[in-house]
């Protein structure tokens, strides 16, 4: 088949192949490539057994494999014959040098940059779809057009706030697309090819084109207000716990005013994600950098108020079970970052594991999709302390407490009298999510300590 114009995404990871699958899917006379240095991932993805969970990703890949939705490892070849390169690959928090600790790394973007002057032997159009630093277009464009075959490299900002666990439902149905480009003639040309590919089935109205500066520091300050809101109801979750106020009863209240709104209002043991700290810590990192300290330490406070979170979630843990837990087995129910997703990157139960593996418990760690991904992050623990275990049932089997870490709806409809016969007396349960019935559980004997509401503790 003759396709009419050729996309191709580097990075094939949690962003890059439920988007390009999606595009593929709406553009059929498109052929998009999605390649890789990860050989494993590239394989996967041509299997069934696709490399990440996110509901309804099977069907869109299916739709569209083979017919113009190609995987390869080949990034050398796919970027000669691409008009249109996304650029997805990861963006961590850099762990060295200057910036160690808050600045993105940039090297895997930097080499791609590098990468696709080498390849290119046409003009081409470069979209940023990794999340960056404000100005990291500037950067790139630099990398680029310092070649010497005359190529012309258009760079552009596109990034994606998709959720991860809805990412399907969030590309089908997006709140809004955001294109950044410079605002020349190539520039907004080059925009409106881009422009053209959403508009296969996204409403005009809803695809936005800004400056190129604007789009980069958009998504970091999406991210840091989204987090900052769960931060914001958490440090309320805590003074509701020392004065009897219901955290959920409040947000309900603050969130029925529409200039507030009632979503990312749920309390929790904080909130997890490759993405929120990481970008908040990036954000934080610019404004120190362009001389902005109070700036800086205003979105610092985000961060540190959801690591305190968790700490006051195994803290009282702790002081509920007298003050000890050596020994101790305690179920965690669920591992990745939130439901509907195998993903434990900066999980709060990564964190909670190691707090109590600190004060020597036993940990039972259950979760339907993450335990392969929970036995690589804790495999530098002492594992004569851990066990992995699918059924929710024998986690619970003899321990003295259960800690629910995902909101899986798995968990909400289990049963717990079953699960209090099999446990140690007295049994605890903690509820890190707010999902379970508390005067319920209490009737059938546990104690039950959920967050920012009044437990019931039959000690
Ligand atoms: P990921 O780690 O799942 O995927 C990145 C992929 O890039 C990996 O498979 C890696 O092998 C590949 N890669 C790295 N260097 C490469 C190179 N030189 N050539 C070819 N491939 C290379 O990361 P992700 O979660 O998909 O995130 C990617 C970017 O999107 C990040 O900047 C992130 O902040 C942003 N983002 C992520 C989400 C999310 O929900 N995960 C949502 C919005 C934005
Ligand atoms: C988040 C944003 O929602 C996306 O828009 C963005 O594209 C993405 O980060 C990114 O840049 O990576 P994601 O991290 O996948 O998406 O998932 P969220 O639904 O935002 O949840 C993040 C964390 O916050 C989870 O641990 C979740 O359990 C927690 N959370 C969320 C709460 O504790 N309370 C809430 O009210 C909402």
């Amino acid at each position: 088949m003759e396709f009419v114009k050729k996309v191709l995404c580097i990075g094939a990871g949690y962003v890059g192949g439920p988007t390009m699958a999606v595009i593929a899917s709406k553009c059929p006379e498109v052929k998009v490539v999605v390649a890789d240095i990860n050989a494993k991932r590239i394989a996967d993805w041509q299997t069934d057994n696709l490399p990440i969970y996110e509901p309804g990703l099977d069907e869109v890949v299916k739709s569209a494999i083979g017919r113009n939705l190609f995987f390869t490892t080949d990034v050398a070849s796919a970027i000669a014959e691409a008009d249109i390169i996304f650029v997805s690959v990861n963006t961590p928090t850099k762990t060295f040098g200057i910036g160690a600790g808050k600045a993105s790394d940039l090297q895997y973007w930097e080499k791609t940059a590098r990468q696709i002057r080498e390849c290119s032997h046409s003009d081409k159009i470069v979209v940023e779809k990794s999340t960056l630093p404000v100005r990291t277009a500037e950067a790139m464009e630099r990398i680029l057009n310092a070649n010497a075959e005359h190529v012309h490299f258009d760079v552009l900002s596109n990034p994606e706030f998709l959720a991860e666990g809805t990412a399907i439902k969030d590309l089908l149905n997006p709140d809004r697309v955001l294109i950044g480009g410079p605002e020349t003639e190539r520039g907004r040309a080059a925009v409106e090819e881009v422009v053209s590919l959403y508009a296969h089935w996204v409403p005009r109205e809803r695809i936005l084109t800004t400056n190129v500066w604007s789009s980069e520091l958009s998504k970091l300050t999406a991210n840091a207000f989204l987090a900052q809101r769960i931060s914001s109801i958490n440090s309320i979750a805590a003074l509701c716990e020392e004065t009897g106020a219901n955290v959920e009863e409040v947000a309900h209240a603050i969130g029925m005013d529409k200039r507030i709104g009632p979503k990312f209002l749920h309390a929790s043991i904080g909130f997890g994600g490759s993405c929120f700290q990481k970008d908040i810590l990036n954000l934080v990192y610019l404004c120190e950098h362009f001389g902005l300290p109070e700036v800086a330490a205003y979105w610092e406070q985000v961060v540190s108020m959801n690591a305190h979170q968790r700490t006051r979630f195994v803290s009282n843990m702790i002081s509920k079970m007298f003050n000890t837990i050596v020994g101790k087995r305690i179920a965690l129910f669920g591992f990745a970052f939130k439901a509907d997703t195998g993903d434990t990157r900066e999980t709060p139960a990564l964190y909670v594991t190691r707090e109590l593996i600190e004060e020597r418990a036993h940990v039972v760690v259950t979760d339907p999709k993450a335990l392969d991904n929970a036995r690589r992050d804790l495999a530098d623990l002492p594992q004569d302390l851990i066990t992995y275990e699918p059924d929710p049932y024998k986690a619970a089997e003899g321990a003295h407490a259960v800690a629910i870490m995902t909101e899986w709806e798995l968990y909400k409809e289990l049963d717990y009298r079953r699960i209090y016969a099999s446990m140690e007396k007295p049994a605890f349960l903690f509820d890190g999510r707010n999902i379970l019935d508390v005067d319920a559980l209490y009737d059938i004997g546990f104690s039950v300590y959920p967050i920012g509401r009044p437990g019931k503790s039959r000690l």
